[in-house]
C-alpha cells in the first residue's frame, strides 16, 4: 500500500553526472546553485562516491575530500549521500578492514551522513565491515540489492538477501537498478513482498535507460516504498534516472507528499541545462531509450565507458560484438550482476575476448573474480574458464578481505617517500591524502602537486 510521504533522493550530482557526463563535472559548477539545491527538500542529495573519487583525482584536479567538505558546507541543511562499493571502497580491488574503517570515519568526519553500501557480488561478507564502521561514526547505513535478470536471480533470491541485510543491521534497503531494467510489475511484486517482511525503510534506485524508470518508480510507490532516487529534469533520462520534477508532479495527483514544491526546481533545471550544454563533450552517443539492455543488461555508465575506449582504439564498429560477449563472459561467472568493478572486468574481458581469442588472455582480475577473491559468485563458473584461471593460483571460499591485512600506517612511510620523490613537501602526516595515495596509488601526482603549491 502506498505511503503517504515518499522521500525524494536528487541524483544530479552524482550518479547523473556519472550517468550522462562522465562524472566530468567540476566543482565550481556545482558550488553556484548548491544553496538552491539545500532548500528543496530532498530526503538526502546523492553528491559523492562512486566514480567521483577517481574523476576528481585523475582528471579534475579537484581533491576529492576538499569537494566533500566544500559540498557539506554549501548544502548545511540537506544529508549528503555517497555510494560506497563495501570493501573496495571507491576503488576497484578489497582493501583490509583497518582501511576501509578508516576511510568511512574520514568520509563521515568531512561530511557523509548516508553510506548507501553495496558489493558487487551481492556477498553480503564484502560488505560488514562498512556497514560495522558506518555505526561506529553513527551514521545511516544504507544496505544494497544490485539488482540483475538472470535464470538464477528469482524473487526469492532478492528476499533472502534483503532480510540478510536487514538482520546485519542496515538502517534501510536499497534496490539498485543500475541497468534500468527492473520493470513495474516486478518492482511492485518485490516491494510488495519486501514491505511484508523486513521493517527498514526501502530506497529505490532506478536508471532510464530502457525508458521503464517513471513507471517503475510509479509502481514501487504504489507498493510502498519509502523514498526513490531522481535527477533534475535538464540531466535525467537516457542512462541518467527519471525527472525529479515529473515524478513529484505524478505523486502529487497521488496525494503523495515529496515535501517539494515544483517551482523551487525551476531554477535548478535551468541551470543544469547550461551545465550540461556546457559538457555536453563528455555524452555518450545514446539519445532516448534503449531495449538492447533488457537482453544484455549492460549499465549506462559501462557503455558510455565502453564506447570512449572503442573510440580511442578506432573500433566503434565492434560496438554491438562486444555487448554481446559481455553477456556470454557473465553467463561464464555465474551471472554475476554487471555494476563496479565487476562491469569494468567483464567489459574488458569481453572486448579481449573479441579483439583476440576467447579467454586467450585472462587479466589478474578475472582469475581473482573467478577464484573467489572478490567473493563468492552468485552461480556456477564455465569449467574451462575456471580451469584456466586455476592455472594462475589456488581459489579461495572465505571472506576475501580476512587476508588481507594492510596497515594503514605502513603508507605513511610510503606517501612520505613518494612527496620527498616528487619533490614536494610531505603530505603523510595527513589522513585524507594518505587515502588518495591508497586508493588511487599511480594517479595522484598531478592532485598531490597542486595541493602542495
Ligand atoms: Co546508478
Amino acid at each position: 500500500m502506498a505511503n503517504k510521504e515518499v522521500g525524494i533522493t536528487e541524483v544530479v550530482l552524482r550518479d547523473g553526472n556519472q550517468s550522462l557526463l562522465s562524472t566530468r563535472l567540476k566543482l565550481e559548477d556545482i558550488i553556484p546553485i548548491a544553496s538552491k539545491l539545500d532548500e528543496v527538500g530532498y530526503s538526502s542529495i546523492e553528491s559523492w562516491g562512486g566514480a567521483i573519487f577517481d574523476s576528481c583525482v585523475r582528471y579534475l584536479n579537484e581533491d576529492p575530500w576538499e569537494r566533500l567538505r566544500e559540498l557539506k558546507k554549501a548544502m548545511p541543511k540537506t544529508q549528503q549521500q555517497m555510494l560506497l562499493r563495501g570493501q573496495n571502497l571507491v576503488g576497484y580491488k578489497h582493501y583490509s578492514d583497518e582501511v576501509v574503517s578508516k576511510f568511512i570515519e574520514q568520509s563521515a568526519m568531512n561530511g557523509i551522513d548516508i553510506f548507501r553500501v553495496f558489493d558487487a557480488l551481492n556477498d553480503l561478507r564484502n560488505i560488514e565491515q562498512s556497514v560495522k564502521a558506518i555505526h561506529d561514526n553513527e551514521k545511516h547505513a544504507q544496505g544494497t540489492l544490485a539488482y540483475t535478470i538472470s535464470p538464477i536471480h528469482t524473487l526469492d533470491t532478492w528476499i533472502d538477501l534483503a532480510k540478510q541485510i536487514e538482520d546485519l543491521g542496515c538502517d534501510s534497503l536499497c534496490i539498485k537498478d543500475m541497468s534500468g531494467i527492473l520493470s513495474p510489475e516486478y518492482a511492485f511484486d518485490l516491494i510488495s513482498e519486501l514491505k511484508k517482511i523486513i521493517q527498514i525503510p526501502i530506497h529505490l534506485h532506478t536508471h532510464a535507460t530502457t525508458g521503464m524508470s517513471n513507471l517503475t518508480n510509479m509502481r514501487a510507490i504504489e507498493a510502498g516504498v519509502d523514498n526513490i532516487d531522481t535527477s533534475i529534469s535538464s540531466m535525467s533520462m537516457g542512462y541518467g534516472h527519471s525527472p525529479t520534477e515529473t515524478m513529484i508532479y505524478l505523486m502529487n495527483e497521488k496525494q503523495i507528499n515529496s515535501n517539494i514544491d515544483l517551482k523551487d526546481l525551476i531554477p535548478i533545471a535551468e541551470y543544469f541545462d547550461c551545465i550540461r550544454e556546457k559538457y555536453k563533450e563528455f555524452e555518450g552517443s545514446m539519445k532516448g531509450v534503449d531495449l538492447k539492455m533488457l537482453i544484455n543488461q549492460v549499465p549506462g555508465g559501462m557503455l558510455s565507458n565502453l564506447e570512449t575506449q572503442l573510440k580511442a582504439l578506432n573500433k566503434e564498429k565492434l560496438l554491438n560484438e562486444v555487448v554481446s560477449e559481455i553477456y556470454e563472459v557473465r553467463k561464464d561467472l555465474g551471472f554475476v550482476p554487471l555494476v563496479t568493478p565487476a562491469s569494468q572486468i567483464i567489459g574488458a574481458q569481453a572486448l579481449s575476448n573479441i579483439i583476440n581469442n576467447k579467454y586467450e588472455t585472462l587479466s589478474l582480475e578475472i582469475v581473482d573474480l573467478v577464484l573467489g577473491y572478490y567473493g563468492r559468485l552468485p552461480g556456477e563458473i564455465n569449467k574451462d574458464l575456471l580451469d584456466k584461471a586455476l592455472l594462475n593460483k589456488e581459489s579461495i571460499t572465505q571472506r576475501p578481505a580476512n587476508l588481507i591485512n594492510e596497515k594503514f600506517d605502513s603508507y605513511k612511510n610510503d606517501l612520505k617517500r613518494y612527496c620527498k620523490k616528487l619533490k614536494i613537501k610531505d603530505l603523510s602526516s595527513n589522513d585524507d591524502h594518505i587515502l588518495t595515495f591508497i586508493l588511487i596509488p599511480y594517479g595522484s601526482e598531478k592532485i598531490f602537486k597542486s595541493l602542495n603549491s
